[in-house]
């Protein structure tokens, strides 16, 4: 065999794999919507299984999708996934992220700077559910930073290449809990993202736990309903969320 022959075999291979990686990478987000319209439930990893994400994971499970609770302590969620079934398991917050197809972030916003340290890298790619609020009396300096950029521009500035979603932030768990999968019209969950499929799959999510997505914007409009804002607070159905904003119904 000529050596060019060889040289111009493993460039094609190469070629025909790379493509193939790139085809794949653009498959996926279409995979990730297809999965969740086929009804095909996404596996979540919750980093942060207090009571946000104890609650909104655990409306997760009851809808059919494999969770993986993670804490810095795991045997402390013992309680919290036997109580949920098979469907919920515990473990560290890397095994949460390597778990989820989608993350859903429930920390105190204070903790964002050493998330983003530790794993904003494994993060990246991956579509994440931010639920944080900056509080200045608990958070410290990153409650002004929130103020002056918005919070989804900080939520992003720590954690560069999550496809993030601002979610479920703007009511307290209790609220969540007794108001999930009510009859008709169900409680408005705003939400707002840069990447239109993560905030797709994020409405889906929405739906499955219990709500009504509303669409508010891209990450920069999660300011519209951070702590504080007009739209943080709001107890109503999704056309009244719509009308307090001045979205389009
Ligand atoms: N409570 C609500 O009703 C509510 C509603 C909407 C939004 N939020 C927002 O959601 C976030 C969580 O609130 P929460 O009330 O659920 O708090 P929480 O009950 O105190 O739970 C927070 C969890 O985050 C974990 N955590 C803390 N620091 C961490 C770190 N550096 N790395 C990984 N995990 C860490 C803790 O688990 P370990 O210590 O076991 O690791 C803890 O279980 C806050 O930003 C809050 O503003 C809360």
């Amino acid at each position: 065999m000529r050596k060019h022959d060889a040289t111009d075999r493993s460039r094609r291979t190469l070629l025909v794999s790379g493509g193939a990686l790139i085809l794949a990478a653009a498959l996926w987000p279409a995979n990730a919507l297809a999965q969740a319209a086929s009804g095909t439930k996404m596996r979540i990893g919750v980093i942060g299984s207090g009571r946000i994400g104890g609650t909104i994971g655990g409306l997760w499970v009851k809808a059919g999708h494999p969770v993986l609770f993670s804490s810095r302590h795991p045997e402390q969620l013992k309680d919290l996934v036997t109580g949920l079934g098979t469907l919920a398991k515990a473990g560290t917050v890397d095994e949460a992220i390597a778990f989820g197809e989608v993350v859903f972030l429930a920390v105190p916003y204070g903790a964002m700077p050493q998330i983003g340290r530790d794993h904003a890298t494994a993060l990246k790619g991956k579509i994440v559910l931010d639920a944080g609020n900056a509080v200045a009396a608990r958070d410290g300096a990153i409650a002004e930073e929130v103020e002056r950029d918005g919070i989804g521009a900080t939520s992003q500035k720590y954690l560069p290449g999550a496809r993030l979603v601002r979610a479920f932030n703007t009511l307290s768990y209790a609220i969540f809990a007794r108001e999930a999968n009510r009859p008709d019209p169900k409680l408005a969950i705003p939400i707002a993202g840069d990447d239109a499929e993560a905030v797709q799959v994020a409405a889906g999510l929405v739906r499955n736990a219990g709500f009504d997505p509303v669409v508010v914007g891209k990450l920069a409009d999660a300011k519209r309903f951070q702590r504080g804002a007009p739209g943080y607070g709001q107890a109503v159905t999704a056309a009244e969320f719509k009308q307090k904003l001045s979205l389009t119904p």
